[in-house]
């Protein structure tokens, strides 16, 4: 099958690639450019392990076509820390113990920071709503609402 040249943005870089037509974007982030940190979960859009954001909106990458991808800005969860850290969100996972493997933690991560790009001052039950999409199989969610709300808080006092 012939493929298809794609020029997208991820996590501030300016990427290519080469695609098939039927390819998801989680296949080709992760076996394509290794951003491996992008999870495959149910691979049909109810786990939300492969959440990333695009042009502002948080997807789920097994939904959407690689090709799509073309000309849009992507953040995985490698976008999260830059070089002087970790972003808070991940650093109140890590205080709260909101996490336990490293299938789903990486689309909580994504999936909240999208939350509070958006909302920065969110309440519980907006958190709790917004990570719906969100399955966890092992912590229970509360410890992941107290890690984010936590976060949110924190942003806004050094903002
Ligand atoms: S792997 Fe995409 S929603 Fe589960
Ligand atoms: S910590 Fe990953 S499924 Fe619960």
């Amino acid at each position: 099958m012939s493929k298809v040249h794609v020029t997208t943005q991820i996590n501030g870089e300016e990427v290519e690639f080469l695609c098939e037509p039927r390819q998801s974007l989680l296949e080709v982030l992760r076996e394509t450019l290794g951003f491996t940190g992008t999870k495959e979960g149910c691979n049909d859009g109810n786990c939300g392990a492969c959440s990333v954001i695009v042009d502002g909106a948080l997807i789920n990458s097994c939904l959407v076509l690689a090709v799509e991808a073309q000309d849009k800005q992507i953040t995985t969860v490698e976008g999260l820390a830059n070089p002087a850290g970790l972003h808070p969100l991940q650093r109140k996972f890590l205080e709260h113990a909101g996490l336990q493997c490293g299938i789903c933690t990486p689309g909580f991560l994504v999936a909240a920071k999208a939350l509070l790009d958006q909302n920065p001052d969110p309440t519980e039950h907006q958190v709790r709503h917004w990570l719906a999409g969100n399955l966890c199989r092992c912590t229970g969610y509360d410890k992941i609402v107290r890690a984010v709300l936590d976060a949110a808080q924190t942003m806004r006092t050094s903002a």
